[in-house]
């Protein structure tokens, strides 16, 4: 039976505000402090992945109970970290691990650096598919290592977003060691099937290349008929030796806290990890593990009330989106991102008019730039807010494409 259409009735409380974040030193909202449109409105931000809403009550009880203990020395993994994520992952997708694979990292950001000097020599290429998430295209260089991009294909028939076999396979040359892969994808919000993720393992058994995926948005799957595979639990060679980023951070809105999880079965790769990252990477704060912990532990009635509102907002988006003229988006199976395609729009500009971002921060809207993830033309627009703000967001959409629809003509 098909699930019914949610209402904002069936939206839990919480999550229909936020509080405001001004003077917190908070990145997304401090980027249009002091900026306004030329009719004085304020810049509205939908651009940075983390959301507005409150972490969890369960969350925050274990902050404080952790911070009346009231000693914050050097901290390395907490017992509890790696034994509930291991029961996380198995109840939630299917995965046995073993708790003595896990690392606690301070971010992923800092774990992918970590596997391009573990896994490659300075020169060697590291393979991923774009667009994507910012940091997988430009962490390359800072290790003296080289970026090799295969685009993805957007299939407007089957509304879905594809792999090139053939350009994946030609991008694979022996210089190539290691292959990024960001499932579920940003900024697509693709959940890469089965299929596609053994197709991936053979051709990267074969090729020598080793899989490290980034798995941070793996508790955020809103397509009923989708379930997140981790690659490394496939039953493959190539998933043996893999390596898998997760965090609570994006689900339970913990980012700042700093904390994250590398799961290496590899026994060599686990001895030679704090090597690579000697003198580079910080230990993990107290914090993250005990919130992290609490997340996978008890956030899960929390995490299905809030999936029911970004079902809710990413409904409203799309409908949003298709009632404006020349933008377009595939809709996300996964994450709180739109990735909006504009360049239908941008064809019909005057030489030198606004570009899609420029267009927007004239209305009063504020997503990412799609250039920064290797998409030209693109916008990715983050839906994790309240229904209300994101609806005035939606309505500035529309007029920054509105202003100029027919300029060109
Ligand atoms: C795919 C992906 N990986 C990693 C990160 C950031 O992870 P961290 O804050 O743990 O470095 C993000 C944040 O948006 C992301 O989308």
């Amino acid at each position: 039976m098909q699930k019914p259409v949610l209402t904002i009735n069936d939206l839990a409380a919480d999550f229909l505000q936020c509080p405001n974040r001004h003077d917190t030193g908070s990145e997304k909202w401090d980027r249009y402090r002091g900026r306004t449109t030329s009719t004085g409105k304020e810049i509205l931000p939908f651009w940075v992945a983390d959301m507005d809403f409150k972490s969890p009550d369960v969350v925050l009880e274990a902050i404080r109970q952790r911070t009346d203990h009231a000693v914050f020395g050097y901290t390395h993994e907490t017992p509890g970290f790696a034994t509930t994520l291991t029961t996380h992952l198995r109840e939630q997708h299917n995965w046995q691990i073993d708790p003595s694979w896990v690392i606690g990292v301070p971010g992923i950001v800092t774990g992918l650096s970590i596997t391009a000097r573990l896994l490659s020599q300075p020169g060697d290429g590291i393979l991923t598919l774009t667009p994507v998430y910012q940091p997988f295209l430009f962490l390359p260089k800072l290790a003296e290592r080289r970026s090799v991009r295969v685009p993805l294909h957007a299939d407007t028939n089957t509304q879905r977003w594809t792999i090139d076999w053939e350009s994946l396979e030609a991008a694979m040359t022996p210089d190539v060691k290691i292959f990024w892969l960001c499932h579920p994808h940003n900024p697509t919000g693709k959940v890469f099937e089965k299929e596609d993720l053994l197709h991936i393992a053979d051709m990267c058994e074969r090729k020598n290349v080793t899989v490290v995926s980034d798995e941070i948005w793996d508790d955020i799957i809103l397509d009923e008929d989708v379930q997140h595979i981790p690659f490394a639990s496939l039953d493959h060679p190539a998933a043996k030796r893999a390596i898998t980023f997760v965090a609570a951070s994006k689900t339970w809105n913990i980012a700042g806290l700093g904390c994250a999880a590398a799961i290496v079965p590899n026994e060599d790769f686990r001895k030679q990890w704090r090597q690579a990252g000697e003198g580079l990477v910080p230990m993990v704060n107290p914090l993250g593990y005990t919130a992290s912990e609490a997340a996978w532990k008890d956030g899960e009635p929390w995490r299905q009330k809030l999936l029911d509102v970004l079902k809710y907002n990413k409904q409203l988006a799309v409908d949003a989106i298709e009632n404006i003229p020349s933008i377009s988006c595939i809709p996300p199976q996964a994450t709180y991102l739109l990735w909006i395609d504009c360049n239908e729009w941008v064809a019909r500009q005057r030489p030198g008019q606004n570009q899609p971002q420029q267009a927007c921060e004239n209305a009063g809207i504020g997503p990412s730039n799609g250039p920064e993830f290797g998409g030209p033309g693109f916008l990715r627009l983050n839906f994790g807010c309240p229904p209300a703000l994101l609806e005035e967001g939606l309505n500035r959409l529309r007029d920054a494409f509105r202003a100029h629809e027919t300029s060109g003509q």
